[in-house]
């Protein structure tokens, strides 16, 4: 099959057979397809597009260019949850330990900042000592012992997404929902679940801006699990303003953990509850929301979820009593009176990148102790002068993020609409 014909066909609209996806990502993954070829037919699914048979079966043929992970049987469901990135989304930290109370297994692999959003792994790292890298074996002995990892990829899963996703990276073909539905679910997939929630973020943080084209992917994502036997649901949450008051990496674990000690912010635990309820109805640990919704803040309100996520640290070698180092603070303030009437999210995110709390470039050392804490939401009235947010930064890179954050939060006369938070649920 010559490589050429196959980018031809895509590029005039054709669909591809299932032969012809296998053929061009296998031989990507050797080496035989160089990356120019590669390049040119993500770009051509990016402008056409692919039909969910397609989609299916570059889904397939990623997740069968690496190994998938087995477990022991000891008949606990394995669950897992994704987000699609936003800004201030710590979920993951408090909602893996709170399932692992519910006698839920959840082998959480997990990823580093992409563009302007933040990475769990990233967050974690802040915590002195903390291991990212583990072995298989090692997952599964954090798996057996503590029920609950969450660790990067090893470098045999899923090899056919790291390669692609890096060239997606540099070729302007990230938001492209096939791609990103291949990406994500090839990965997820490989962990061998039992039961996965999605969540799908819109807004001005988001990779999808739009409900409708959050919606799309939420459908294609949902669609893909169930094809592949588990049990997927997605819910299409609000990226319009941070999840939480804290951004950064340090200052975001010091909020889950406060979280997981029964201070969380609203938001942020309404987000947690509504994820987590679904992957309890999905797995059959309970018949309802509202009963899955009790279990889970018991998880809380007993403190067996921050003694969970304490043993999960130390499993993974991290020292959660350790000192998180917090950068030097200094206030935002606002320049005028009146209502917060929108705020771009994504610029919040880069703020946390020119502070070095995200990378810029592949291989950037962060500083986890920079970040900033809101002190408005969507729709509150400030006074002249009244602080906006709180900056957390290194001398040298303070006004950078200051300049940012203050283009990012924009006052007006009018009260904004304020969505909902969990706008729907796709099944
Ligand atoms: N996250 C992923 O893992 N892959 C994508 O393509 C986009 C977001």
């Amino acid at each position: 099959m010559n490589p050429v014909w196959i980018i031809a066909k895509k590029r005039d609209g054709g669909e591809l057979t299932d032969a012809e996806i296998a053929h061009f990502v296998t031989n990507y993954v050797s080496g035989e397809i160089p990356d120019y070829q590669m390049s040119a037919l993500a770009m051509a699914i990016f402008l056409r597009g692919m039909t969910s048979a397609e989609t299916a079966a570059l889904t397939d043929c990623m997740l069968d260019s690496g190994d998938r992970l087995t477990w022991d049987e000891n008949n606990l469901p394995l669950v897992d949850k994704h987000s699609t990135g936003g800004i201030g989304d710590k979920v993951s930290l408090l909602l893996t330990p709170m399932l692992a109370c519910c006698d839920l297994q959840v082998p959480m692999i997990s990823g580093r900042g992409l563009g302007a959003t933040g990475g769990t792994l990233d967050k974690l790292e802040s915590i002195p000592g903390f291991r990212t890298d583990l072995s298989r074996e090692e997952m599964r002995n954090v798996i057996q012992t503590v029920g609950c990892v969450i660790t990067g990829a090893t470098a045999d899963l899923v090899p056919a997404d790291r390669k692609l996703y890096a060239l997606r990276d540099v070729t302007a073909t990230v938001p492209s929902i096939p791609l990103i539905t291949a990406s994500i679910m090839s990965k997820k997939l490989a962990e061998g679940l039992d039961a996965l929630v999605l969540d799908v973020k819109f807004g001005s943080g988001a990779f999808m801006r739009t409900v409708e084209s959050a919606r799309e992917l939420a459908q294609s994502l949902v669609d893909t699990g169930r094809r592949m036997g588990v049990s997927t649901t997605a819910l299409l949450t609000d990226m319009n303003q941070p999840l939480g008051r804290q951004v950064g990496n340090a200052i975001e674990v010091n909020e889950a953990v406060a979280a997981l000690e029964g201070n969380g912010p609203s938001d942020l635990m309404e987000v947690t509850l509504a994820l987590g309820a679904e992957v309890l109805v999905s797995a059959g640990q309970a018949d309802a929301s509202g009963d899955a919704r009790k279990q889970l803040q018991k998880t809380i309100d007993s403190g067996a979820a921050r003694e969970k996520f304490a043993q999960m640290v130390a499993a993974q070698s991290g020292d959660l009593d350790a000192p998180r180092l917090v950068a030097p603070s200094s206030e935002v303030l606002a320049t005028r009176s009146g209502y917060i009437a929108a705020i771009d999210a994504e610029l919040l995110g880069q703020a946390v990148i020119a502070m070095r709390g995200g990378r810029q470039q592949l291989g950037d050392t962060l500083d986890h102790s920079t970040g900033f804490e809101m002190q408005v939401r969507l729709g509150d009235h400030v006074e002249t002068a009244q602080p906006l947010a709180c900056i957390f930064a290194a001398s040298d890179t303070s006004e950078n993020g200051r300049a940012k954050l203050t283009e990012a939060i924009q006052i007006a006369d009018e009260p904004p609409v304020v969505g909902a938070l969990v706008l729907e649920r796709v099944v």
